[in-house]
Parts: C-alpha cells; structure tokens; sequence
C-alpha cells in the first residue's frame, strides 16, 4: 500500500463556509475525487492480495473485495455525473451571480432534478461504506496480519472518512447553495 492512498494528515481542515461554489466545486474535484482516484485502484490491489493470503482463513475477504469493487464503480460513475453534468452547471450559476446575470438555461429543468440523483447515489455508497466497515469489524486486522496487510484495512478506514467528508461537503455546502443561488437568479 502506497503513500497515495492516504491523504495528508497535515492537510488543512476544510471550510464549511465555501462564498464561490465555483471554487467548492474545484476543490472536491482536486481534493475528493482526485483521491478516490487513486485510492481505489490502491485499495483493490490490497485486497486481492488480502484473498489470495487470507481468503482461506478469512472467506469474508471475498465479499469484502466485491462489496469495495461495486463501490468504486459506482463512485467512477457517479464522479462522472458530476464533472460533466451537475458541476459544470454549478459553476456556472456561480459565474452568472458574480457578474449578476444572465441566468444559464439548463439541459435538466431545475439543478434539484440532478441534486436530488447525486443525494440518491450517496446513500448508496454511505450504505455500501457501512457494510463494509461491518464486515471488517470497524476495519480491525486479526492479530496474525502482517502489517502491510494490516495497512490495506488502515486505507480502507481513511477512504471511509475521506468519503463521508467528501458527501458531507457535497450534500451540506455545495448542493443546498447551488439551489439557492439558482433560486436568487430566476
Ligand atoms: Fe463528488
Ligand atoms: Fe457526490
């Protein structure tokens, strides 16, 4: 498990007070997905290494391994929802309020309509996410794990409390201000 698959500890907390959505939406595209990115490919090699060494002691590495492989598809997807969709249109709400107009039309009617898909789709993954932490015991190593393999249940604990940060930022911040910059506008 490399270094990547952890983000740095010294990082600055994050806000929860974001004035330009435009740069929220940067920031959980350069922070958040930029992480889950690189994070998942990191994790998905630790755990097959975790089946072939542990499998047979351990069956419910299997389940984990394909519970963990459905996550990251679904958030592959899902990212891509937002960067080419719901984002670009966040932004530019955020561009048409600081230059007071003109209203951006929309391809999707009101932004709740996707606000309200991406919502769905985290609590998928928040349900996805707590299964797996039930099936690790809260990501707890048996004694007789050598600390590398150890180490990919450590990365499975930040990827988790990466995620509920990033959805936390997204369903808190970034998509209850984008519906009310777009109500301001119309
Ligand atoms: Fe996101
Ligand atoms: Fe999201």
């Amino acid at each position: 498990m490399t270094e990547s698959a952890s983000r740095d500890p010294a990082a600055p907390p994050e806000p929860d007070h974001w004035p330009d959505l435009g740069l929220l939406v940067r920031h959980i595209v350069e922070t958040h997905h930029r992480y889950v990115r690189q994070a998942v490919p990191e994790i998905t090699v630790g755990l097959h290494h975790l089946v072939n060494v542990h499998g047979p002691t351990h069956p419910s590495l299997h389940r984990v391994r394909q519970m963990f492989a459905r996550l990251g598809e679904e958030l592959r997807t899902h990212m891509e929802k937002e960067e080419h969709i719901l984002f670009p249109y966040i932004t530019e709400l955020a561009g048409a309020s600081a230059r007071t107009g003109p209203f951006p039309p929309s391809p999707f009617g009101t932004v709740a309509n996707p606000v309200r898909m991406m919502e769905d789709d985290h609590q998928d993954a928040l349900g996805l996410i707590a299964d797996l932490r039930e099936l690790t015991e809260g990501y707890t190593p048996p004694l007789e794990w050598s600390s590398d393999d150890a180490a990919c249940y450590a990365a499975l604990a930040r990827f988790e409390a990466d995620l509920r940060r990033h959805i936390q930022l997204e369903d808190t911040v970034l998509f209850p201000g984008a519906l009310d910059l777009e109500e301001r506008l119309t």
